[in-house]
């Protein structure tokens, strides 16, 4: 009983010069999707900035509605991402926030309507949510985002309190009682501080009966820092052991970069390894239903414009070429 979606590719970026959207025009970058993977998430498009660029009350779907229906035309799944976070709100948002020109029932009001438009839009071609990304910060002993605007903070929980997590799950539910809800992070490749908070979170949460139902591992790793597959494995373990599905929703090994614009042999090589470690947990574990990279060419990937000097980090490279791990990956499939 084979739950893992293959992988999954990013499915589209802003309309930055620099970090260009291939979906709508390139052909064979479609092509491409349709081929490699089985499930499909929007890298940026579902994120507030997009879909509010301007003001509130006016919904943008032109691009997100694309990727959808291509999904839909080629049988494939979607991840959802991402309804609540602290990042890539719009600018005019945070201005108005830090301005005061809301109440808080106002921006509660905004919240619900954007989660049911968005979540009801997409009832049955949706199956996973996102619903809350990275809410903890990355202190010793993580607490939830509430501090400054700018890049930490998160806007919502600032405003509306922590109460607010079980608000947006409940409307999530409501609009699309089949799909899947997830919280989902980084930095949570194995059991630590960030991941115990959200063992105990989501632990109070499922006790007093909210609808959360899966744990994301964004699972952005770097052959700069360790990485033990055992632990990973133990920590996606104990979510499941909680009741909930989980998944590896992002995806990618990056390394310092040599002047060849590649990793060294050594870094490539580990990093085919851990591709392929993540991908045996997830086939291990009953709960663990897909396996998304995030972004599946190095050429369209975040992460040279995220990391300075690291790169190197997706499955496939120059023409769709893909690199050795690909092969990992095929043989624990
Ligand atoms: C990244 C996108 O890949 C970039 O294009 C964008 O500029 C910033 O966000 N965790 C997440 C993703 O949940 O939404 C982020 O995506 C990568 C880290």
């Amino acid at each position: 009983d084979l739950k893992v979606g293959n992988v999954a590719a990013g499915g589209g970026h802003h309309e930055d010069e620099e970090y260009p959207d291939p979906f709508p025009d390139d052909e064979e970058y479609r092509e491409h999707l349709a081929e490699e993977f089985t499930s499909l998430t929007h890298e940026n498009y579902m994120k507030w900035e997009f879909i509010h660029p301007d003001e509130w009350g006016d919904f943008h779907f032109e691009e997100t509605d694309a990727v959808v229906e291509f999904a839909q035309e080629h049988g494939m799944n979607m991840r959802g991402h991402a309804l609540f976070w602290h990042s890539q709100n719009p600018e005019w948002l945070e201005e108005s926030v830090e301005a005061g020109e809301y109440t808080q029932e106002e921006l509660r009001d905004m919240l619900e309507e954007h989660v049911r438009t968005v979540v009801s839009r997409y009832a049955g071609c949706i199956q996973q949510w996102d619903v809350v990304n990275e809410v903890f910060d990355d202190e010793e002993e993580p607490q939830l985002r509430d501090g400054s605007y700018e890049e930490s903070g998160n806007l919502w929980i600032r405003e509306l309190g922590p109460e607010i997590l079980d608000d947006v799950f409940e409307w999530a539910h409501e609009e699309d009682p089949d799909a899947l809800l997830f919280y989902n992070d980084y930095a949570v490749d194995g059991t630590n501080a960030k991941s115990d908070a959200y063992y105990e979170l989501i632990q109070e949460q499922s006790d007093r009966g909210v609808p959360v139902h899966g744990f994301g591992s964004q699972t952005h790793l770097s052959m700069q820092y360790d990485f033990d597959p055992e632990d990973y494995q133990a920590n996606l373990q104990r979510f499941e052991d909680l009741g909930l599905e989980t998944a590896v929703t992002e995806i990618d090994v990056r390394g310092e970069l040599t002047e060849e614009g590649r990793m060294s042999d050594e870094d490539r090589a580990g990093a085919a390894e851990r591709y392929g470690a993540v991908l045996e947990s997830c086939l291990e574990l009953a709960s663990c239903n897909s396996y998304t990279i995030w972004g599946s060419l190095d050429e369209h990937s975040w992460i040279p414009g995220t990391f300075e000097g690291e790169g190197d980090a997706a499955l496939y490279e120059g023409d769709y070429e893909r690199k050795p791990h690909y092969c990992i990956n095929q043989q624990v499939l």
